[in-house]
């Protein structure tokens, strides 16, 4: 439970790479992940690579449309950078991102990719390593460039990616733990 609690989504990262040692592991908790029917069908591929991590970051954010989102904020009651226009790397210069495929057309692919995501974050935070679940994952690769890079890593053709967890070391302090909304548990007996 201490655990889950001070896990935090961190949007600003020191330029320190992650040990590979801690990557394998953070892979390994994602490998271990519930799935749907046990089929164990999602991949996942890490980018230990800064330079890396920063392209596809910059490929991630250039794909986003405000439009979408549910008012003018990311979250009204969590204010944060990702609301911030001048922003261009969805990544946050975080130096690791693991990217998380599933099978296209597999019902539970969502579900699947964001339990092995939620896995690999609290891992992390048990290394103290700083992480955040990004989304706008299958847009991020539609570009000409984004399938080259699928094609190099070897992903199979009716997958896409999911999501992304990104990973580094935070730069600054942990946030505080924020408040819960009152009346989203009810037990029933
Ligand atoms: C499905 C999903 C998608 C998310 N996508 C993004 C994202 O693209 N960029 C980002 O900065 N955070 C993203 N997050 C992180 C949430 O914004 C974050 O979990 C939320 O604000 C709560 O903060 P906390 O994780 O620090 O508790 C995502 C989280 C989830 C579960």
């Amino acid at each position: 439970m201490d655990l889950i609690k001070s896990r935090h989504s961190i949007r600003k990262y020191t330029d320190q790479q992650i040990e590979r040692a801690d990557l394998e592991k953070i892979l390994e908790a994602g490998n271990f992940a519930p799935n749907a029917g046990g089929g164990q069908r999602s991949m996942m591929v890490a980018i230990h690579n800064a330079e890396l991590a920063k392209k596809i970051g910059i490929m991630n954010m250039a794909s986003f449309n405000r439009a979408g989102l549910l008012g003018a904020y990311v979250s009204k009651d969590q204010p944060s950078v990702i609301d911030d226009p001048t922003i261009k790397n969805g990544f946050y210069g975080a130096p690791t991102v693991v990217a998380i495929f599933a099978q296209s057309n597999f019902m539970f692919r969502i579900a699947d990719a964001f339990c092995i995501a939620e896995n690999m974050v609290l891992q992390a935070t048990e290394l103290g390593i700083a992480s955040c679940i990004i989304s706008r994952a299958e847009v991020t690769f539609s570009s000409e460039e984004g399938q080259r890079m699928l094609k190099e890593w070897n992903v199979p053709e009716n997958y896409t990616c999911q999501c992304f967890v990104i990973l580094g070391y935070i730069d600054g302090e942990q946030p505080a733990t924020k408040p819960r909304k009152p009346g989203r548990i009810k037990i029933v007996e």
